[in-house]
């Protein structure tokens, strides 16, 4: 990231100026709007301070100390942020209280991927999306994809046995299996650059809405807390689950627009190993982490639900706006935002 983007209201104003000073104590209790956001879960100004916090735990944010990140008073914000946030979540998804044999982990996550009936933005990009609303598309998906398997990775010091060992195996592909031509996010970077985008990670962040930033701060929730390891289970199993067949069409829109291998090469991947990474994430992964521990097994479904419904909310904003013949992001064209 090259610079901070815009604040987007009185939580990211105060956010951003604390964070260009040096570490010290600070006062949020003027933040008294933190509870009344209306719709948490695509609030720009809770979204992006969300984010801009996690970002201090994957590539740091620039010009900001990298002391801020333990901070304790920034994670005393960021422990509100995610409360309303963890609130909203379970107002939207409902309660983790599914409980499933450990045998049928792998049916029941399948039995959410079925019943996921919200429009489907991989055949719009496949079949109609313009070469603008393909840009829009890998703009939102920057937002993850330049940092694709990380908030998952939270999950590896948390487990033992063979799930540990089933998302070592998943992870292991996701950042290139020894190549770094192969990371995924490095691929996803490549994919921009044909699209004629800047892929510097953050570089849209100014662009980005916050019902696109919400479907990464659930991974960095998940992740980055201990309890939730079940969830960022389930939102890893559902991920690998559902990604094989849009991921073909996300590649077949690009040729239909005259895309060639450097923009595809991200989603083809995807294709062949994700089919591979459904069943390890289904049955040893979830399924395993089930069978050591099956207290476990609600929160597992509750991060793949949380997932869904997090992701069906996204798509549909997003079709929304192209039905509507307007941009999806923020800003307008994604051109004009390379260049600011
Ligand atoms: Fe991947
Ligand atoms: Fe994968």
């Amino acid at each position: 990231m090259r610079e901070l983007p815009p604040a987007r209201g009185p939580i990211t104003e105060s956010l951003f100026e604390t964070l260009a000073a040096p570490p010290h104590g600070a006062d949020w209790s003027g933040l008294r709007r933190l509870d009344e956001a209306a719709e948490p879960l695509s609030d720009e100004d809770l979204q992006l301070a969300l984010y801009c916090c996690y970002e201090l735990h994957y590539g740091g944010l620039p010009g900001v100390d990298d002391r801020w990140e333990w901070n304790p008073w920034l994670l005393g914000l960021r422990a509100k942020l995610e409360d309303v946030f963890e609130r909203a979540l379970l107002d939207a998804v409902g309660a983790p209280d599914d409980s499933v044999a450990p045998e049928e982990m792998d049916l029941a996550l399948r039995a959410i991927a079925d019943a996921d009936d919200g429009p489907s933005l991989s055949r719009f990009v496949e079949l109609r999306a313009t070469v603008e609303q393909v840009e829009e598309f890998a703009i939102h998906r920057s937002a993850y994809q330049l940092k694709e398997a990380d908030p998952h990775s939270w999950a590896l010091p948390r487990l033992s046995g063979p799930p540990k060992a089933a998302l070592v195996e998943i992870q292991a592909d996701e950042y290139g299996g020894g190549r770094p031509d192969r990371i995924h996010a490095t691929m996803f970077a490549r994919s921009m650059e044909a699209l004629g985008l800047d892929s510097e990670p953050g570089a849209y962040l100014a662009a980005i809405p916050g019902f696109t930033l919400a479907t990464v701060n659930l991974m960095s929730l998940l992740g980055l807390h201990r309890r939730w390891r079940g969830a960022i289970v389930g939102h890893l199993a559902l991920f690998e689950m559902t990604s094989s067949i849009p991921n073909r069409r996300y590649a077949n829109g690009l040729r239909r627009l005259g895309f060639g291998p450097q923009a595809t090469a991200f989603f083809d991947e995807h294709v062949e190993a994700d089919a591979v990474h459904e069943n390890i994430a289904a049955v040893d992964l979830a399924g395993g982490l089930a069978r050591q521990d099956n207290r476990l097994g609600p929160d597992i479904l509750w991060g793949a639900r949380a997932l869904a419904t997090l992701d069906a909310r996204w798509a549909k904003s997003v079709l929304d706006a192209w039905q509507d013949e307007r941009s999806s992001l923020r800003t307008a064209a994604p051109k004009a935002v390379a260049s600011l």
